[in-house]
């Protein structure tokens, strides 16, 4: 039932998209990671270049072979970011004059508090580890809260709860993050992640109890959210 808008409807508009998994150092050989591949958040920067956004696509650790694919297009910029406080600069330098800011990154709450200058021995172990972690800013709570008007925030949230839960839990982060889009995914060991095909609930402040719901290839998922940030403007 969904008709794919025609192509140009975003034009003239400038979007940032942040991908993929951000990696923090604990030594020089190793580094807290996620799951992420960056599909979904590529999937959203390809649509809108499609559609005739201007595309700013900023990727943490992601599938090479999907950033090739964005690469070739001619509307889209690429630049990296390795760990959540360079995903944090390249976003906020790129927000500051950008129409739309969708952060589908996984961006890692924590950080190690002291990263190892050398490489982490087992030398004098006692047999455990015991590594301190900071919590690393939100970035997309910054980003709204400090957002110009006329300039859309939009989130991801990954949560393993289904049902009335999954919907609440999506009520609450989209109040605590004050983005004005929040798209919540259902995800456990075998679904959401490193898969092609997705679930979404388009959480807003006016979505109530009835979120839209839309499944499908990230692709589609990705036009879907393009249509609700274009009636929310
Ligand atoms: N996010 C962010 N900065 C962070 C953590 C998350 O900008 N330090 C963004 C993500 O890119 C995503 C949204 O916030 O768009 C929701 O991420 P999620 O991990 O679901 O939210 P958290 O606030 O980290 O909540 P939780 O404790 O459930 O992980
Ligand atoms: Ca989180």
């Amino acid at each position: 039932s969904i008709v794919r808008p025609a192509p140009g409807d975003l034009d003239g508009l400038d979007v940032v998209v942040t991908a993929g998994g951000t990696r923090e150092p604990i030594d020089p050989v190793r580094f807290i990671g996620n799951r992420s591949s960056g599909r979904q958040g590529i999937a959203v920067a390809v649509a809108a270049a499609a559609r005739g956004a201007r595309v700013r696509l900023i990727a943490a650790h992601v599938e090479q072979a999907l950033l090739a694919e964005a690469e070739q297009h001619p509307a889209i910029a690429v630049a990296r970011a390795g760990t959540a406080a360079e995903l944090q600069d390249a976003t906020q330098q790129a927000a500051s004059d950008a129409d739309v800011v969708v952060m589908a990154a996984a961006v890692a709450d924590y950080r190690v508090a002291d990263v190892a200058e050398g490489k982490l021995t087992k030398e004098s172990s006692d047999g455990t580890l015991t590594l301190q972690l900071v919590e690393n800013p939100d970035i997309v709570a910054g980003l709204a809260a400090r957002r110009r008007p006329g300039q859309t925030i939009v989130g991801f949230a990954a949560e393993t709860a289904q049902g009335e839960e999954l919907r609440a839990r999506g009520r609450r982060k989209l109040a605590r993050k004050g983005v004005d889009l929040l798209a919540v995914n259902e995800v456990g060991w075998e679904r959401g992640f490193e898969t092609p095909d997705n679930s979404v609930l388009f959480v807003t402040a006016t979505s109530g109890d009835a979120p839209e719901v839309v499944s499908g290839d990230k692709r589609q998922v990705a036009d879907a959210l393009w249509d609700a940030v274009l009636a929310l403007r």
